[in-house]
């Protein structure tokens, strides 16, 4: 595969940069798609060293412009805006950019013949569960437009599969976590609003204490529980996906996650202890729009398309996050 082309957009994000150094450490040529508005220039100059273009998905004219000038394979899309709070309040932001920027972009590859698509959706798109792990088949409800947009984005999928041929995978991520097992990539947001991170930011002092978003869930410690997966092994799966795709496979969505869920208390003590550090906590309220518990079924990701979590356990996730944090804002 090793002649092959693609595109990522948000690759100079925090999931999309990994991928890209998944992509080129599998021989791939990549071209980076990035407004910047939430991406770091400095990691894919530094870190990565691909081609960067500056811009949005939505504007027709540069990705008409982008796919007459390179051959593209295929397409990695990770440019959205991802803040569940903030999608509540600007929906038309989250509408805007997640789904009539991604039409566009899709349009643009159609016009371009190009027909490979790895698409970043999330476990946001099944809303409250019924059913815990959750599988694929699981109704889709999101409870907020972020999740929304990232459904409707699903929705087109199948729609362009069977109208224009247009083949995809979607993985809907669990709580993607954890940094870049060399340190050189890891999260980055601003604002954060993630709670490992946070936590973290606690440790390194930068922050006065973490607060725990209600104690009062139907779970064993009250906290909600969360399914946290590595963001390199999030990475290798669309590594995986697109090649499902270059060999014919169909349009498909999985679910990636590790299928153990840890609480936020328990998130807490295991930060405690990889630190060596005291970490404040204390209960507040809860956050609205929070679901009690999100745990995944991976099971079709790891038989269809072969994948294997490599940092399943959460004392490597946050070791590698730790490592990443200290060097990058300690
Ligand atoms: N939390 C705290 N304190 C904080 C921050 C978070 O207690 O300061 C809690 C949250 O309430 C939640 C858990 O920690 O229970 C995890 O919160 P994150 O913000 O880290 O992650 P979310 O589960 O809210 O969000 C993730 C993805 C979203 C995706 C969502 C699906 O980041 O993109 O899962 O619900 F939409």
């Amino acid at each position: 595969m090793a002649d092959k082309t693609v595109l990522v957009t948000g690759g100079a994000g925090y999931i999309g940069s990994q991928a890209v150094l998944s992509l080129q450490r599998r021989g791939y040529r990549v071209i980076v798609l990035d407004n910047l508005v939430y991406g770091h220039r400095d990691l894919v100059a530094s870190v990565l060293k691909a081609e960067l273009i500056v811009g949005d998905t939505g504007d027709r004219p540069l990705l008409d412009q982008i796919f007459t000038d390179h051959k593209i394979d295929a397409v990695m899309h990770f440019a959205a805006y991802a803040y569940v709070g903030e999608s509540v309040t600007a929906p038309a932001k989250y509408y805007r950019n997640n789904v009539v920027g991604t039409l566009t972009l899709l349009e643009a590859m159609i016009a371009a013949g190009v027909k490979q698509f790895v698409f970043s959706s999330t476990c946001a798109t099944y809303g409250e569960p019924s059913e815990i792990p959750i599988p694929e088949a699981h109704p889709q409800n999101p409870i907020n437009p972020y999740g929304m947009s990232k459904l409707m984005v699903e929705k087109m999928l199948w729609d362009f599969d069977r109208a224009y041929g247009l083949r995809s995978v979607m993985f809907r991520y669990f709580n993607a976590a954890g940094a870049d097992p060399n340190g050189h990539l890891g999260e980055d947001h601003n604002p954060e609003t993630h709670l490992i991170p946070l936590v973290l930011f606690a440790a390194l002092g930068q922050r006065e204490h973490i607060s725990i978003f209600g104690t009062d869930y139907p779970t064993p410690d009250g906290t909600c529980v969360r399914d946290y997966i590595h963001v390199s092994d999030l990475a290798d799966a669309h590594v995986l996906g697109l090649e499902y795709l270059l060999q014919g496979g169909a349009t498909n969505a999985f679910n990636l996650g590790n299928g153990n869920g840890f609480s936020v208390k328990e998130v807490i003590e295991a930060a405690r202890k990889i630190t060596a550090k005291e970490i404040k906590a204390i209960a507040t309220d809860r956050r609205p729009g929070d679901p009690p518990s999100l745990v995944g079924s991976s099971e079709k990701a790891r038989t269809v398309l072969g994948w294997q979590p490599q940092y399943a356990d959460l004392e490597t996730i946050l070791q590698h996050a730790w490592h990443w944090h200290q060097r990058r804002h300690g």
